[in-house]
Order: C-alpha cells, then sequence, then structure tokens
C-alpha cells in the first residue's frame, strides 16, 4: 500500500472504512489543474484493499485525461467502493450516504457520478448529503443515468475507427465482440445490432450475457472465449487492465475499441498492439459521451441538441486521432496523451 501510494503522481488519497457495510471506500484525487476533479463511483469486490486503491488511483489518473482531451474544465478523480458483495437494500443505501458525507468532507474537491455497477438512482442517495454529485434522475433535477450517451459516443468512435481500418463505416456484416454487457456494453451491443453488425457477447456473468443475446437475437459465448473468438472489433465493456503482454498476442480482430476504462495493463501495451498491426482506440477519448452528458448538460447547460451534437463529435475526434497517429507514426496512445497534456499545459500557463 505504501508504494501505492508513493508511486502515484495523484493529489489525493482518500480511504474510509464504511460503518454500515464492510466495505472500504477509496477517493483518488489525479489533479485539479483543469478544475475539481470529476469521476464517477465505482463499485465491485476487488481480491485486496491494495487492489481496490491502486485501482481508484488508475481510475482517477486516466479522468484527468478523459476530461482535458474533452476540453472540460474539470481534473480527474474517481470513487471506488470495495464490497465483498453487491449490497441492496438498506445497506447500499447506508453505503452510498456514507459515499456522500465523504464527497461532502473533501468541499468540492471531487465530484462523484455513476460508474460500473452504480446509477443514476444511486446518486440520488448520494445526494441527500452532497451536491457534488452528477447526474442524479431527471425526476430529481439530473441528467439521468450517463450509460446511454457513453453508448452512442462509443458507437460514434468505433464507427469512425472502422471507417478507418476498413475503409467504409457499414456495419453490416462487421463481426464485433462485445465484452461485458452491463450498463454500456449492453446498449452498445444493441445499437449495433440495430446497425447490422454481426453482435457476439460474453460476461462474466454468463447468463446476463444469455438473456441479452436471446433477447436481441446474437450469439453469446463463455467469458473465458473470448481470445478465441474471430473478429473484425472487439470492444472491451467490462473491468480495465485486459489487454497485456500474455493477451495482446492471442488477439484475433484488427481494431480494439470499446468502453471499458484502463484497457491496457500498462502503456507498452500501446506498442504491443501497434507491432502486431492492430488499431487500438483509446479508451478515454472514446468513452467521454457519461462526461459530456453529465457535465454538459448539469454545469453548461447544453440543449439536447448540443448533447447530441458532442456525442457525435467523438466520431470525428478518433478519426482525426488516427489519422494523426499514422501521420506521425505514433501509436492512438501517445497521440491522445499529447492531446490531454497540452490542455493541462496551457491551463498551468495561463494561471498566476
Ligand atoms: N463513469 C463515468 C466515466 O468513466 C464517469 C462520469 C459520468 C463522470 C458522467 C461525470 C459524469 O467516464
Amino acid at each position: 500500500l505504501e508504494e501505492l501510494v508513493d508511486s502515484w503522481d495523484g493529489e489525493a488519497t482518500v480511504m474510509r472504512r464504511a460503518r454500515s457495510t464492510d466495505a472500504l471506500i477509496t477517493i483518488g484525487v489525479h489533479s485539479t489543474a483543469l478544475g475539481p476533479a470529476a469521476g464517477g463511483c465505482r463499485m465491485r469486490t476487488y481480491r485486496s484493499s491494495a487492489a481496490a486503491v491502486e485501482d481508484a488511483h488508475r481510475l482517477a489518473t486516466a479522468m484527468t485525461s478523459k476530461l482535458a482531451v474533452c476540453g472540460l474544465p474539470f481534473g480527474g478523480g474517481k470513487a471506488v467502493l470495495a464490497v465483498p458483495s453487491i449490497p441492496e437494500g438498506d445497506a447500499r443505501r447506508d453505503l452510498l450516504l456514507e459515499l456522500g458525507e465523504l464527497v461532502e468532507s473533501l468541499g468540492g474537491l471531487y465530484i462523484t457520478a455513476p460508474d460500473m455497477n452504480t446509477s443514476d438512482v444511486d446518486m440520488d442517495v448520494v445526494a441527500e448529503r452532497t451536491s457534488h454529485v452528477f447526474c442524479r434522475t431527471a425526476e430529481s433535477g439530473g441528467c439521468g443515468n450517463p450509460a446511454p450517451a457513453t453508448a452512442a459516443g462509443v458507437e460514434a468512435g468505433l464507427r469512425a475507427a472502422i471507417a478507418h481500418v476498413f475503409g467504409s463505416d457499414d456495419l453490416d456484416g462487421r463481426r464485433v465482440l462485445v465484452q461485458g454487457v452491463g450498463a454500456v456494453g449492453e446498449r452498445l451491443a444493441r445499437r449495433l445490432t440495430d446497425d447490422g453488425a454481426d453482435v457476439v457477447v460474453c460476461d462474466i456473468d454468463e447468463q446476463r450475457a444469455d438473456h441479452l443475446a436471446r433477447r436481441i437475437g446474437v450469439r453469446a459465448i463463455p467469458a473465458a472465449a473470448w481470445l478465441d473468438e474471430e473478429c473484425d472489433v472487439f470492444a472491451p465493456c467490462a473491468a480495465g487492465g485486459i489487454l497485456d503482454e500474455g493477451t495482446i498476442p492471442r488477439l484475433r480482430c484488427r481494431l480494439v475499441a470499446g468502453a471499458a476504462n484502463n484497457q491496457l495493463r500498462e502503456r507498452a501495451d500501446a506498442d504491443r498492439l501497434a507491432a502486431r498491426g492492430i488499431t487500438w482506440v483509446p479508451d478515454y477519448v472514446l468513452n467521454s459521451g457519461g462526461v459530456l452528458k453529465g457535465v454538459g448538460m448539469e454545469l453548461l447547460h447544453w440543449p439536447p441538441e448540443e448533447v447530441a451534437n458532442r456525442l457525435q463529435q467523438v466520431g470525428e475526434d478518433v478519426a482525426s486521432l488516427l489519422r494523426r497517429a499514422d501521420t506521425e507514426g505514433q501509436t492512438p496512445l501517445a497521440v491522445a496523451e499529447t492531446l490531454a497534456s497540452d490542455r493541462i499545459d496551457a491551463a498551468r500557463a495561463t494561471r498566476v
């Protein structure tokens, strides 16, 4: 744990043992260079407390890049609720209230939002203790669940990447493997199927994948079989860290583009993908739809048309990023990092 804290370049790590449930709450504030740190609240099980803290750090770091690339005046942060199992009912409510208290105690340094296993309904509970929360339900005055917007942005970016790699953005018959059919993955699978793609789904919750597959008429494969499935596009929409030294040599696709945060285990994995001739779209560029909707509607007061335009713009952003990577002979990751650090440096330079 000490090494984790020392090796991270973030601004703050806040930890609290929940009173109500057997949970550890960690908030990572990576950077406030562009503004308050914004980022979702992830609820899941971890193999250790250290793994939870590491995830909070890595996810917060990605949020800094995401918000910078979007050109939004926010820094990056994330909350991780490490639980022995996903709580429901009163236990869930109590845990969310405690998160709200912790967020409130930071006085606006960090603003929370939905992420894996949390929703707009959960944010209404968090909002009972703090105003520093995005994406409450529409009934409570929030923008609602961000997942549909994330999926729409991912689809726009995915189409642009498909056009870049295959020469046409026609999805008809294109085989896309969607890994993880949670709030975003399920919607992405539906959208792609509606557009004529040949979608294959998998999920660690295999029943969930089977149900969806039956409902929308696609094929489900066992979670462990994702590396054996030949496809045009692999769309990771589950947990991160799936692309590494061990898995990259086994990929059977030409394009990797999905909604999951932190798909690479380490930076060098971007080079490993490039060396295999596989195009990888940096996750934080592709999955910014939720942030665009949440921040756009609730703080910048964008009308619905502006939100829709910005989600489509993800496609143009991905296209120009991939073109630039090609012309400059760099990985898409290197180009995205440059975009993010240019914005952060510019903001630092104009400060007194
Ligand atoms: N889960 C979202 C993400 O990873 C977090 C988020 C959504 C933050 C909406 C702000 C507003 O990008």
